[in-house]
C-alpha cells in the first residue's frame, strides 16, 4: 500500500509540464539559401515570431532587399504560421528616406547597428555612429527601434572589455543625443550592460541569450579550445553571468528573450580561425526553461519569453500556447545543414525539458 502511494506521488512529481503563451525570439540569424531552409523550421516549431538579423552577404541594407529576403524566409517556413519580423542593416550611408520606407513597409520592425568589424559579416557596418545621424533622427521620429551589437572594435581594447567600453564611448552619448530613440541592447553579457539598461528609461531594453545565461568564459577552455562555445560578444566571467541570471530572474520587463542562434558549418567552427556564433534554435525554449528552473524562476519564464518583447516593440502578444514537458531529450551530435554538419549547443548531451509536439 505504502509503495503504491509513493509510486503515485513520484508519478505526479515526474509528469510536470508547463504551458506558456507562444514565445517569440527577438534576435535570430536565419542566413539564406540552403542554410535558411535547414534552420528556419527549428525556430518556426517553437516561436510565433522572430526578429531576423540582416547580416547576410551582402547585407540587407535596403527595403527592396528586405522584401526579397522575407519572401525567401516565408518560403523556408511554408506550411507554418511563423511570422518573420525583418530588420535593416545600418551603414554609414543609410538615408532618412530608406528609414521612412522601412517604417512604411510594416514588416520591417527595427534597424541593426553593427560596428564595422565587430562580428560575423559586419564588414559593411558603421565606421562612426555620427555618420548615421540623419537615419537615427528619422528612426526616433518613427519609433523604429535601433538594435545594437554593443562592442567596440578598437584592437587596443581587451576582448572581454569591449561591451563595457562600448557603453562609455558609444551608447551613453547616443542615448543622450537621441533621448526618444528606442534601443535594444542585444545579447548583453556583462553586469555593466544590465546596469546600464536598468538605469535608462523604458525606451531601452535588452535581449539575453540562453548561452550567456548557461556558461561563463571557462566553457571556452574546458580541457582544450571549445569552438562551439565561441560567440560574440564572447562569454564573460561568472559574476557577469550571475548578473544576467539576476536580471532575467527578477522579472524586469526590460529584459526579454533573444537567442542570437547563429548557424555555422562544423568545419568553419573547428578551424584554425573558427567563426563566432552558437546555434541554439533546436531547443531554445527548453534550454531557457532549464535555466529558469535552476534559479527557481520558472514562474518568470512566460513573461520573459512571450510578453516583454512584444510589449517593448508595441506589438500584440501571441494568443496561442506551447507546452513543455519535464521529459529528458538527447541533443543530437549534429544536424545536416546544406550538405555540411551543424553542431548545436549541448550536442550529445541530455536536457530535462521537451517541447510537446
Ligand atoms: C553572429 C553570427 O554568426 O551572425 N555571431 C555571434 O557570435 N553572435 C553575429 C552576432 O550576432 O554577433
Ligand atoms: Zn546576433
Amino acid at each position: 500500500m505504502q509503495n503504491t502511494s509513493w509510486y503515485i506521488i513520484r508519478l505526479i512529481m515526474t509528469t510536470q509540464s508547463i504551458t506558456l503563451t507562444r514565445p517569440d525570439d527577438w534576435h535570430l540569424h536565419l542566413r539564406d539559401g540552403e542554410i535558411l531552409n535547414s534552420v528556419a523550421p527549428f525556430t518556426a516549431k517553437q516561436f510565433q515570431r522572430a526578429i531576423v538579423m540582416p547580416n547576410l552577404k551582402p547585407a540587407v541594407t535596403t527595403v527592396k532587399q528586405a522584401v526579397e529576403y522575407v519572401d525567401r524566409v516565408l518560403a523556408a517556413v511554408e506550411g507554418t504560421d511563423f511570422e518573420p519580423l525583418m530588420t535593416l542593416y545600418l551603414t554609414d550611408n543609410t538615408s532618412a528616406d530608406e528609414i521612412r520606407a522601412a517604417h512604411k513597409s510594416c514588416f520591417i520592425k527595427a534597424v541593426k547597428l553593427y560596428p564595422a568589424g565587430a562580428t560575423t559579416n559586419s564588414d559593411e557596418g558603421v565606421t562612426n555612429i555620427r555618420k548615421c545621424d540623419a537615419a537615427l533622427e528619422e528612426m526616433q521620429r518613427a519609433g523604429l527601434p535601433l538594435l545594437v551589437h554593443g562592442e567596440v572594435t578598437d584592437p587596443g581594447i581587451d576582448v572581454f572589455d569591449r561591451e563595457k567600453v562600448f557603453i562609455d564611448r558609444v551608447l551613453m552619448p547616443l542615448t543622450n543625443r537621441f533621448p526618444g530613440l528606442k534601443i535594444v541592447f542585444e545579447h548583453i553579457t556583462t553586469s555593466d550592460a544590465a546596469d546600464f539598461v536598468l538605469d535608462m528609461g523604458a525606451r531601452v531594453g535588452a535581449t539575453v541569450t540562453v548561452h550567456h545565461l548557461m556558461y561563463n568564459r571557462n566553457a571556452m577552455f574546458e580541457g582544450g579550445m571549445r569552438p562551439h562555445h565561441y560567440c560574440l560578444p564572447v562569454l564573460k566571467r561568472e559574476r557577469h553571468r550571475e548578473a544576467l541570471l539576476h536580471a532575467v530572474g527578477s522579472g524586469n520587463p526590460k529584459f526579454f528573450l533573444g537567442t542570437d542562434s547563429a548557424p555555422h558549418a562544423k568545419n568553419l567552427k573547428e578551424s584554425s580561425c573558427g567563426c563566432a556564433g552558437i546555434f541554439t534554435a533546436h531547443a531554445a525554449i527548453e534550454l531557457y526553461a532549464t535555466v529558469f528552473e535552476a534559479i527557481g524562476a520558472l514562474d518568470k519564464l512566460e513573461a520573459f519569453a512571450s510578453f516583454y518583447g512584444p510589449d517593448f516593440y508595441g506589438l500584440p502578444r501571441n494568443t496561442g500556447t506551447i507546452t513543455l514537458e519535464k521529459k529528458e531529450q538527447r541533443i543530437p551530435e549534429s544536424y545536416p545543414m546544406a550538405g555540411e554538419q551543424l553542431v548545436p549547443l549541448m550536442a550529445g548531451q541530455t536536457i530535462p525539458w521537451t517541447l510537446k509536439a
